[in-house]
C-alpha cells in the first residue's frame, strides 16, 4: 500500500455512494413504499425481508437481523476487507484514491516489508549453503517435508552465530535499529544487537498478498524453546494474521478453511493434499481471525488435539463464532485421535481418512455436547438445567436458521416441547412477528438514551433541534450519555445520512452499539420523529434535574449556592 487513505476521502466517498444503486448491482430490488426490498442474500427466505433505505443509506433484514452501510454490504456480500470495499466504491464512482504518501508510518512499513523480504531470501539461501545444508535439510527430510513443499512455504534456515543476518543485511544498508523494528534482532543489555533466530529452521509468515510479516523458528533438536516467533511489530499482528493463508488462497481449495495449531501441521496437511489449513501464531484464535476466515470461505473447521488444551481452544472458537453465523456460514470442530496432531494424523491416516479417523461435530452439537458433560440428563432438573445453561449462548446467535437447528436439537435432548424451547431461546417464528417485536422493543424497553440515539441515527438533521447547552447538561448529569453526546456532535456539525454517520464510527467499540440501535426498525416520519425527539430530550433533562437535586438534597442549606437553593425550592413545589 502506498500510504494511508485520507479520512476525508472516505467520508466523501460514502456520501456520494448510493446504497440502493450499489445493492441493485447484486440483488433485484423492488420498491416498497419509501424503501426497497429483496430476498435476503444472507439467509434463505421466500418472502423479502431484506430492506434498503435510500434516505438512511442503510440496509436491514428483518428475517436474520443483518444490517449495515454501503461499505458494510460490500464487506459482507463480497467478503471484502474494509480497504478493498473502499477501492471498489472508488472504482464505481470513477475516482482515484489519493494516498497520503507523506505519512511517515506508511513509508516506514514499506521499508520494513522490503527488509523482511530480504531476510526471507537470506534464510532461504542459507538452506542451500554447504555448511548448513546437511544439518537443516536432513532435519526437514526426517520430518518428511519434500523440497517442493519447502519451496511453497519458503522454508529457510538461520545459521548458528550472533550476527549472520545483521552482517548480511548491512550490505543493503539496513541498520541494526531498523532490523529491531522488524523484530529480527534483539538488543543486548550492554549495547549492540544480536540475531533473534539462530540455528533454527525458519518459517516465514506471509500476509495473503505474499508480503513477509515475520518469522517462526524451530530448533533442530530437543532444546528449548522449541519455537521462537517474531514479536509484534508495526507490520506483524498475531491477533489478526494466520499462517498459511496465502498458500491456502492460492490453492483455490476454499470450500472450507481448517484452523490448526502449528506450522508443521499446516505444511504436512498441504503436502498430503489438504491445502486449505491455516494456523494461529502461538496465540488463541481471535474474533478478528474468524472474520478473516469467513472472508475467504463460508466454512471454518477448528481442528485440534482431543486433550484439555485442544478443548479449550475449540471452546474459544465456538464462543467467538456464534455471533458470526449468517447465510451459508458454517463452523465445525474436528478432534483428532488421542496423541495425534494434524501432522502425525495425516501421515498415519492419509488425507482420505483424516476426518473419518477424528471426531467431527457441528457447532450446535459441540455446544450441547460440552454443556451436558457436567449435567445429569436422566433427571428432569438436569434437563431443565441444560436449557437454562444454553440460553446465554443462544442469545449470541442472531441467525434464525441456526437458532432453529438449535431449538430442534435442544428439544430432542431435553425432551421439552420444541415450541417451549423456541420461546425460551427467543426464536421468533416469522419475519412479521420479528418486526412486531422490534417495533415494540423500540418504544418500550429501550432506555431514553437509546431512544434519543435511535432517533438521531434515523434523522441526523434533527440533532440541530437540540442545543449544545442542553446536551452538555444531560451528559454531565446522567450516566451512559457519552455515546449520545458523540452522536449529537457528529450530527450537529455535518450533514449526514444514517449510513455515513455510522461509518464515522467504524472500528471503534461504539460502532456495534450504533448498528444495533439503527437496526431496530424506526418507521416514524420525520415530523413525528421530531416531536418524539423533543419529548425524549425533555424527559432526559428532567432526569438530569432530578439527579442534581438528589446530589444536593442532603447538604446543609448554608453550603448551597443561590442557584442550588432555587433548584430545591422549585422541586418541592
Ligand atoms: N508454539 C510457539 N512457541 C512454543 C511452542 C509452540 O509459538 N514455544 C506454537 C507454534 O506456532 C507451534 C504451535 O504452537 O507450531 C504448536 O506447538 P506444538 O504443538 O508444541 O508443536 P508442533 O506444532 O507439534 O511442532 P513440531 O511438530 O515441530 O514438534
Ligand atoms: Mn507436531
Amino acid at each position: 500500500m502506498a500510504g494511508r487513505i485520507p479520512q476525508q476521502f472516505i467520508d466523501d466517498l460514502v456520501a456520494r455512494t448510493d446504497i440502493v444503486e450499489l445493492i441493485e448491482n447484486y440483488l433485484p430490488l423492488r420498491k416498497a413504499g419509501k424503501e426497497f426490498q429483496a430476498l435476503c442474500p444472507f439467509h434463505g427466505e421466500k418472502t423479502p425481508s431484506f430492506t434498503v433505505s435510500r434516505e438512511k443509506q442503510f440496509y436491514h433484514c428483518f428475517g436474520c437481523g443483518v444490517h449495515g452501510t454501503a461499505i458494510g454490504f460490500l464487506m459482507a456480500y463480497r467478503n471484502l476487507e474494509f480497504l478493498e470495499a473502499v477501492e471498489e466504491l472508488a472504482d464505481l464512482a470513477g475516482v482515484q484514491i489519493p494516498r497520503d504518501v507523506s505519512s511517515k508510518n506508511a513509508v516506514n512499513s514499506k521499508q520494513t516489508f522490503e527488509m523482511l523480504g530480504r531476510a526471507e531470501a537470506f534464510y532461504k539461501r542459507q538452506l542451500r549453503t554447504a555448511t548448513s545444508k546437511d544439518k537443516a535439510i536432513n532435519y526437514l527430510k526426517n520430518r518428511g517435508i519434500s523440497g517442493e513443499t519447502a519451496k511453497i512455504f519458503g522454508i529457510g534456515y538461520a545459521p548458528e552465530g550472533w550476527r549472520n543476518l545483521i552482517d548480511d543485511l548491512a550490505k543493503n544498508g539496513e541498520t541494526e535499529e531498523s532490523l529491531e523494528k522488524g523484530g529480527l534482532v534483539i538488543k543486548k543489555q550492554s549495547s549492540g544487537y544480536y540475531d533473534r533466530f539462530r540455528d533454527r529452521i525458519i518459517f516465514p509468515i506471509h500476509d495473503k498478498r505474499g508480503r513477509v510479516l515475520g518469522f517462526g523458528g524451530r530448533v533442530l533438536d530437543q532444546s528449548e524453546p522449541k519455537y521462537l516467533n517474531s514479536p509484534e511489530t508495526e507490520v506483524f499482528h498475531k491477533g489478526t494474521e494466520l499462517y498459511g493463508l496465502k498458500q491456502a488462497i492460492s490453492s483455490g481449495q476454499l470450500e472450507s478453511l481448517i484452523v490448526v495449531e502449528g506450522y508443521m501441521d499446516v505444511i504436512s496437511l498441504y503436502q498430503f493434499g489438504i491445502k486449505n489449513s491455516v494456523a494461529t501464531l502461538g496465540t488463541a484464535v481471535t474474533s478478528a481471525h474468524i472474520d478473516k476466515l469467513f472472508r475467504h470461505s463460508p466454512k471454518i473447521i477448528f481442528c485440534f488435539d482431543g486433550d484439555k488444551a485442544g478443548q479449550r481452544a475449540a471452546w474459544k472458537g465456538l464462543e467467538l463464532s456464534l455471533p458470526k453465523i449468517q447465510g451459508d456460514r458454517q463452523v465445525e470442530f474436528c478432534f483428532l485421535p488421542d496423541g495425534h496432531d494434524p501432522d502425525s494424523a495425516v501421515r498415519k491416516f492419509g488425507s482420505d481418512r483424516f476426518f473419518a479417523a477424528s471426531q467431527v461435530y457441528g457447532l450446535i452439537d459441540y455446544l450441547i455436547d460440552s454443556l451436558k458433560q457436567n449435567l445429569d440428563l436422566s433427571s428432569g432438573e438436569g434437563r431443565a438445567n441444560l436449557l437454562r445453561t444454553i440460553k446465554p449462548f443462544m442469545a449470541k446467535i442472531s441467525d434464525t436458521a441456526l437458532k432453529a437447528v438449535a431449538a430442534r436439537a435442544i428439544s430432542d435432548i431435553t425432551k421439552f416441547d420444541e415450541n417451549i424451547v423456541r420461546q425460551e431461546i427467543g426464536l421468533i417464528a416469522t419475519a412479521n412477528q420479528q418486526k412486531r417485536v422490534n417495533t415494540i422493543k423500540s418504544y418500550t424497553s429501550r432506555s431514553l438514551q437509546e431512544q434519543a440515539i435511535g432517533l438521531m441515527l434515523a434523522w441526523p438533521s434533527l440533532a440541530s433541534h437540540v442545543s449544545e447547552a442542553e446536551i452538555v447538561f444531560i451528559r454531565d448529569n446522567l450516566p451512559d450519555c457519552d455515546i449520545l453526546f458523540e452522536v449529537w456532535k457528529k450530527c450537529a456539525s455535518e450533514n449526514l445520512t444514517t449510513g455515513s454517520l455510522i461509518e464515522r464510527f467504524r472500528g471503534v467499540p461504539t460502532e456495534q452499539t450504533l448498528l444495533q440501535i439503527a437496526a431496530v426498525n424506526n418507521h416514524l416520519a420525520e415530523e413525528q420523529a421530531s416531536i418524539e425527539l423533543k419529548d425524549v430530550f425533555k424527559k432526559l433533562e428532567s432526569k438530569g434535574v432530578e439527579q442534581q437535586i438528589l446530589s444536593i438534597k442532603n447538604l446543609p442549606l448554608n453550603d448551597l449556592t443561590q442557584e442550588q437553593k432555587q433548584l430545591l425550592r422549585g422541586y418541592k413545589k
